[in-house]
């Protein structure tokens, strides 16, 4: 088992750095590159595991992905894709594990839904405890014929999930989400692009919309408009293409660095190049609540997506005031939440985190953990059914404490970042998650000058 033990910081954090890339928009470059005709070259790829198990499944559905190896190496190395157009997919051989991601299965079942072979996508421990009726009602209404095992809760649906093969085109829908989900939103237009007609998303709330911006590069008939996507076939030929796509750098995994420079104190950090779409910058809203200056520079669109450095500089963490996350911006901010809850922590006054049940069925319960992880540091937290409140303690330093992960990336993560600014070392036990989104998170943070080592016992 691995642990950080990170010491308090002893001087501002300085410097730039390099997050992997995009891991909701990896998976949609691999996801859809494998539909595309010809070879699709891929710059800047999340290097995380969860990515990787992408990566995998299209090559193991003939669509193969060169380059791996030196992308693992150098991280910022370029793969190709071959496409093997809409069609061209063929049954992988073995079952096909997805890891600890979510979106690698939710979304592949939108797409095997559609294909004229059978298939068995598996997940570790924690995605084999994440409910998938979600995606399966819609895509069982398009016709398509996955089953799955019991689990916590009575009447859903878990992985390991069997794929029956399709026997025709699948049927086009129009369908109203009830939980503002991506990754439903998406398995939907995906499994779209196999029906005829026009198949329509209505969402509750702005989710992310990285499939709806890179199909529409790759020539797919998609439209958006507010909380409506929609996939319309009629006429098409149903060829995709694209030569590069260029992966921006994660926002959320920039919000740990941006976070830890508000929490050690900064001299000046910059991360570079990150995707600054608005369905993913909820967390930046909620830091300008929170009286936190977060720079833009290099503002431009890069393929399907905008991007910019964000920079924050000396005095940005000085005044932390406490919020209200709600709404829209919790949905734009969801993975953000149990960072936002570490600086929240840091803050004058109580900031309420509301409509956030989602949390309860992300990689770990995040209101749980989250709320299990401040206290630790010794915070006065409360919980709710959809959230919880974090009691700010600006002028004093968190408990040294022992913090467990639970599995959860983004909770070892969080539990780094807030020993910056404790009393003593934090140490953070089960921290091999992280290699699921940021391999290399450590090594960043010791590079902007904070005391972090990874140990193994
Ligand atoms: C994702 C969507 C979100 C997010 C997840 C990635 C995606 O999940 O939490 O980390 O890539 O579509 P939901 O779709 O369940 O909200």
């Amino acid at each position: 088992m691995t642990a950080f033990v990170i010491e308090p910081a002893k001087r501002p954090l300085l410097g730039y750095a390099t997050v992997p890339g995009d891991k909701s928009i990896s998976h949609r470059a691999l996801l859809l590159g494998a539909l595309c005709r010809g070879t699709v070259r891929i710059r800047g790829l999340g290097t995380g595991e969860d990515n990787l198990c992408t990566a995998h499944a299209v090559h193991a559905m003939g669509a193969h992905v060169t380059g791996l190896a030196e992308l693992v190496k150098a991280r910022d190395a370029e793969i190709t894709v071959s496409g093997v157009g809409l069609r061209g997919l063929t049954a992988p051989g073995r079952d096909i594990d997805c890891g600890n991601a979510g979106t690698a299965m939710r979304l592949l079942c939108g797409l095997l839904s559609a294909q004229r072979f059978d298939s068995t996508l598996f997940g570790d421990p924690s995605l084999t405890r994440r409910p998938m009726r979600r995606v399966i009602d819609p895509l069982s209404r398009m016709g398509a014929r996955i089953t799955g095992a019991t689990g916590a809760k009575p009447g859903d649906i878990y992985p390991p999930l069997h794929v029956t093969a399709a026997s025709g085109p699948l049927t086009a829908i129009d369908f109203p989400m009830s939980v503002a989900s991506a990754q439903v939103k998406s398995a939907v237009l995906l499994a779209g692009l196999y029906a005829d007609g026009v198949t329509r998303v209505t969402e509750p709330g702005s989710t992310r919309d990285h499939s709806e911006r890179m199909l529409a590069h790759m020539g797919a008939p998609v439209r958006s408009s507010g909380k409506v996507a929609e996939i319309d076939t009629r006429g098409w030929d149903g060829s995709l293409h694209a030569d590069i796509i260029d992966v921006p750098a994660d926002p959320s995994q920039s919000a740990f660095i941006l976070a830890a420079a508000l929490l050690a104190g900064i001299e000046r950090v910059t991360v570079a190049r990150v995707c600054i779409n608005r369905t993913r910058t909820g967390f930046l809203d909620v830091l300008a609540d929170m009286n936190v200056l977060v720079e833009m520079e290099s503002m431009r669109q890069d393929g399907p997506e905008p991007v910019a450095d964000l920079s924050i500089s000396r005095g940005a963490g000085d005044d932390l005031r406490a919020a209200t996350v709600a709404g829209d911006v919790t949905v734009r901010a969801i993975d953000e939440l149990p960072i936002l809850a570490v600086i929240a922590a840091r803050a004058r006054g109580t900031t309420v985190f509301r409509d956030a049940a989602e949390l309860r069925v992300k990689e770990s319960d995040r209101i749980a953990t989250t709320c299990a992880m401040l206290r630790a540091l010794g915070c006065e937290v409360e919980e709710a059914a959809d959230g919880f409140s974090v009691e700010g303690m600006p002028d004093r330093p968190f408990r040294p404490a022992r913090i467990d992960a639970a599995g959860d990336h983004r909770i070892a993560m969080a539990g780094a970042v807030a020993g910056l600014a404790a009393a003593g070392p934090v140490r953070i036990d089960d921290v091999a998650c992280v290699d699921t989104s940021f391999p290399g998170f450590a090594d960043v943070l010791r590079g902007l000058g904070a005391d972090i080592d990874v140990i193994a016992d």
